[in-house]
């Protein structure tokens, strides 16, 4: 298997251990967790990755103390202000997924200003999920599909009219998600999106993860077999790329079965 994944998705989690381990204020553990997103993207448009989307900051998020929120809120205006030019030299299109009318306006409109900038550019695609929660995604996209189909009952609803109304509506699905600082869970991330990914758990800090622990990353992800459901036999019997047309199949085919 020699496979190389179109999207990864990373959970950036370790900012604040990082920084106690160095007996630093959690904030400088984020400030060095932003510049390592912008290593990260680069490594990725460097590597031709096609997509990249990274969870900034959960709709939980809100819970932590003040001070740490408005710092996490001053790195991305910080970021927007600093890498869009570098992003429309670069081909990077940026989006941004998540409830941002809870943002300062000034972050909404410098949000709203670095997609338009970067909307045309046809390297990297880089996601930012910021006020973001997979249980969110969903049930914003079923509303939406049903102010989209006012006359139509939920019984109509199948898992491609709902996955076009996610946020991610215009991205591939993560082949490979990644998650830094030992964690093994999802914490509401991508949770529709990421039914077949393949998880990848590394103890790495965020700020620690470096190119060569992505190709790491990369390097798993190239070993690993994927079913989609199927079995071990019939997989090896046909090539991976039958197997993946398989799976962009099955939503149709749960719809067909009207399994839910
Ligand atoms: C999780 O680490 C990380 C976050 C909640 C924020 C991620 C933010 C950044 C990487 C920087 C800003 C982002 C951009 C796009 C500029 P944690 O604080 O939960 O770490 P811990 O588990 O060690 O406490």
């Amino acid at each position: 298997m020699n496979q190389t994944p179109q999207h990864i998705a990373v959970i950036m989690d370790g900012n604040g251990r990082w920084a106690k381990k160095r007996l630093m204020p959690r904030t400088v553990g984020h400030v060095r967790g932003a510049a390592n997103v912008r290593h990260m993207v680069k490594a990725c448009n460097d590597l031709d990755i096609r997509y990249l989307t990274l969870f900034a900051f959960s709709s939980e998020n809100w819970r932590r103390p003040p001070d740490e929120v408005s710092a996490l809120m001053g790195l991305f205006l910080q970021y927007l202000e600093n890498e869009v030019a570098e992003m429309k030299a670069a081909g990077i299109r940026l989006r941004v997924i998540g409830d941002r009318s809870a943002f300062a306006p000034l972050l909404q409109s410098r949000i709203d200003q670095a997609e338009q900038d970067t909307a045309h550019n046809t390297r990297l695609n880089l996601t930012i999920a910021a006020n973001y929660g997979g249980q969110w995604d969903v049930l914003n996209a079923m509303r939406a599909w049903q102010i989209a189909h006012p006359h139509k009952t939920l019984q109509e609803m199948d898992a491609n009219a709902l996955a076009a109304h996610l946020s991610t509506a215009e991205l591939p699905d993560p082949e490979l998600l990644i998650r830094t600082g030992g964690e093994s869970r999802i914490s509401n991330f991508l949770l529709w999106q990421t039914a077949y990914t393949e998880l990848y758990f590394t103890d790495a800090y965020w700020p620690d993860f470096d190119s060569a622990a992505l190709k790491a990353a990369i390097d798993w992800y190239a070993q690993r077999v994927r079913r989609f459901g199927r079995t071990d036999d019939q997989v090896s019997a046909e090539p991976q790329s039958a197997v993946e047309k398989a799976d962009k199949a099955m939503p149709d085919l749960a719809a067909r079965f009207k399994i839910s």
